[in-house]
């Protein structure tokens, strides 16, 4: 596999502000995969820690590198959280789910102490929205939130993949919403997850507190909290 740069460098940064004994969140998605890889070789090479995977898929590559996953049962907390994002603002607020697991994803962003997004610059923009916004819906009477959606002008597409209805880990479909640019993603939000049938959208707002972007030249810009 030829390896991308500009997601390699953000995620070997975002590594090392993992310490010894920590408990770190392990996003999904080719960005996170590099920072796997990374905390595999931190391992290997005797870091201590433990880790909760965002997804199936997540989590059977951490597995294959010796990373230690645990049950959420077993963990009182998540120190750090690192993962990727399908578009950020420099705000930090984001778009997740181009994957499908923004629903893991936010979960486990949600009980992290920090969240560290890895990214390549392309995924940096000035306004929320080119990317279609994934919208997680239950498929009971899908149809009907389909519909709601439709009223929210959102364009909604149910995502398919090779030919089928794409299932996300959690047995559910995505619809992916063409808002075009999100001027208030704040009150979409809310929008969204007002409809019954809605179980989370892939907006994720006040959760991301460290953005950490690379280059193609193998430099990186860090974007709020940096220590
Ligand atoms: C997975 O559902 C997504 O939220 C990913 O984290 C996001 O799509 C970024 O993926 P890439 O790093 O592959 O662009």
């Amino acid at each position: 596999m030829q390896v991308n740069i500009a997601k390699k460098v953000a995620a070997d940064k975002a590594a090392t502000f993992i310490q010894p004994g920590m408990t770190i969140g392990l996003g999904t998605g080719s960005t996170a995969y590099y920072v796997i890889m990374r905390i595999g070789e931190m391992v290997k090479d005797g870091l201590e820690i433990r880790a909760v995977a965002t997804s199936v898929e997540s989590e059977q590559l951490a597995k294959a590198q010796g990373i230690p996953i645990v049950p959420f049962s077993e963990i009182s907390g998540i120190d750090i959280d690192i993962d990727g994002a399908d578009e950020t603002d420099e705000q930090l607020r984001l778009i997740k789910g181009g994957g499908g697991a923004l629903l893991r994803e936010k979960i486990v962003a949600a009980a992290s102490g920090r969240m560290i997004v890895i990214a390549d610059e392309s995924k940096l923009v000035q306004q929320l929205g080119k990317f279609p916004l994934p919208v997680e819906i239950i498929p009971f009477a899908h149809e009907l939130t389909m519909r709601k959606l439709e009223q929210l002008q959102a364009a909604p597409a149910l995502r398919t993949r090779d030919g089928k209805l794409f299932v996300t880990d959690n047995g559910n479909y995505i619809a992916d919403c063409h808002f075009g640019e999100i001027a208030a993603p704040e009150k979409l939000h809310a929008q969204l997850n007002d409809i019954p049938g809605v179980v989370e959208n892939g907006l994720f707002i006040g959760l991301a507190s460290t953005l950490i972007i690379g280059t193609d030249a193998g430099e990186v810009r860090m974007y709020g909290r940096q220590d």
